[in-house]
């Protein structure tokens, strides 16, 4: 198991990181994005480290949490110290989870296949979309859909108003993909340039994803980018209203983004590769490049309390669970920054 879990973690991490940097000249190093720290605590540590992927909060505060390196979802209590990791289904026919939403009040829909962690792809025919219902003494699990013919299926959201309307990265089809939360039907609603991962491969492309306001905002790891692109709904279709419009490139040259959390001020966490936590905010103007800050965590990965994040989700059920920020990381740890500051 430990071979397989080492190589989880260079796959979804830090070799995106080092291939990255090849590229770079050693003798003109970016400028390291500017810093404001907030507070954080690590509140988790999985047993032997096990990676952390994707991350959903339940209205009762409590964490829903997937593996790339387990087929297993845990839910973590956020409000204790040091909780347990509790397993709640071993998902069948697959070696790992990846992004998971809530797209109905208690019912989660969560992305299981058949990973590689070495190449980083996915097991052709493996991806299968499941719900996980908790409105019933015991949560109830049921196969949504498979979606035979996507190349891979990594974060995984919902669009406000339409309920059964769910969205999941395709993260080497450069795609995202529409499927409706009732029926299972899958299509694909928007293929582009900007989503699919660069050279050097195998890499990732459009990863974390969100929707605020008509519009899908996305990272892409490979090319470390920010973006969103407008989004139209046609009898039901999900489609790009307009062109993809990059709105930062991340900093310093090298860095991953994974998945993020959009705050109410219309503001971005992502977590990003190897150890920082960047807030992404629009310019007064509404126009031009969004600033980046790195708020916890730092650019080379040395903070050892914040190690390969991977997503980020603010809590639920109180106030101040709604400005913590609860972040995964592919050290296993569950990390909580406190934004109120
Ligand atoms: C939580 O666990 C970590 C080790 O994983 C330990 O260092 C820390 O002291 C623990 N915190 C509490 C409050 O028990
Ligand atoms: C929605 O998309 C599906 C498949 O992509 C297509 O068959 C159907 O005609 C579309 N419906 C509308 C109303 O555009
Ligand atoms: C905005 O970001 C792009 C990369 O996404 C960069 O090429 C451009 O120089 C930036 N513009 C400013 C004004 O910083
Ligand atoms: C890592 O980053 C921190 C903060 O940006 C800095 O203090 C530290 O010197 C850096 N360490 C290395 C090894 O570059």
């Amino acid at each position: 198991m430990m071979p397989a879990l080492r190589l989880g973690f260079l796959a979804f991490g830090i070799l995106g990181a080092v291939q990255a940097q090849v590229a770079v000249s050693p003798s003109k190093p970016s400028p390291p994005a500017s810093t404001t720290s907030f507070p954080k605590q690590v509140i988790g540590q999985t047993p032997n480290s096990l990676f952390l992927e994707n991350i959903a909060v339940r209205a009762s505060s409590e964490l829903l949490l997937t593996s790339v390196a387990s087929s297993t979802i845990f839910t973590f209590n956020p409000t204790t110290i040091n909780g347990t990791f509790d397993p709640i289904y071993t998902f069948p026919n697959a070696n790992g989870l990846t992004g998971i939403a809530e797209y109905r009040p208690g019912v989660f829909a969560v992305v299981a296949s058949i990973l590689d962690l070495t190449t980083r792809r996915w097991a052709p025919g493996s991806i299968v979309i499941w719900t996980i219902d908790f409105n019933m003494p015991t949560p109830t699990v049921r196969a949504l859909a498979a979606l035979e013919s996507a190349e891979g299926a990594n974060g995984i959201t919902t669009l406000p108003g339409h309920p059964d309307t769910l969205l999941v990265a395709d993260s080497v089809a450069g795609a995202v993909w529409q499927v409706d939360g009732r029926t299972g039907k899958s299509r694909v609603a928007i293929q582009d340039a900007s989503m699919l991962p660069g050279a050097p491969t195998p890499a990732l492309g459009i990863n974390g994803l969100h929707i605020r306001d008509a519009h899908l905002y996305f990272v892409n790891s490979q090319r470390q980018i920010f973006a969103r692109v407008p989004l139209a709904v046609k009898g039901g279709n999900i489609t790009a209203a307009g062109v993809v419009e990059t709105l930062a490139a991340v900093e310093p040259v090298g860095e991953n983004p994974d998945d993020f959390a959009l705050d109410c001020e219309g503001r971005a966490w992502v977590a990003v590769h190897p150890g920082a936590l960047a807030l992404f905010s629009p310019p007064a103007s509404g126009r031009g490049n969004w600033t980046q800050v790195t708020t916890a965590g730092n650019d080379n990965g040395t903070d050892t309390g914040f190690i390969q994040p991977t997503s980020a989700a603010f809590g639920r059920g109180s106030e101040i669970q709604e400005k913590m920020l609860y972040v995964t990381t592919g050290a296993g740890q569950v990390v909580a920054v406190d934004t109120s500051g």
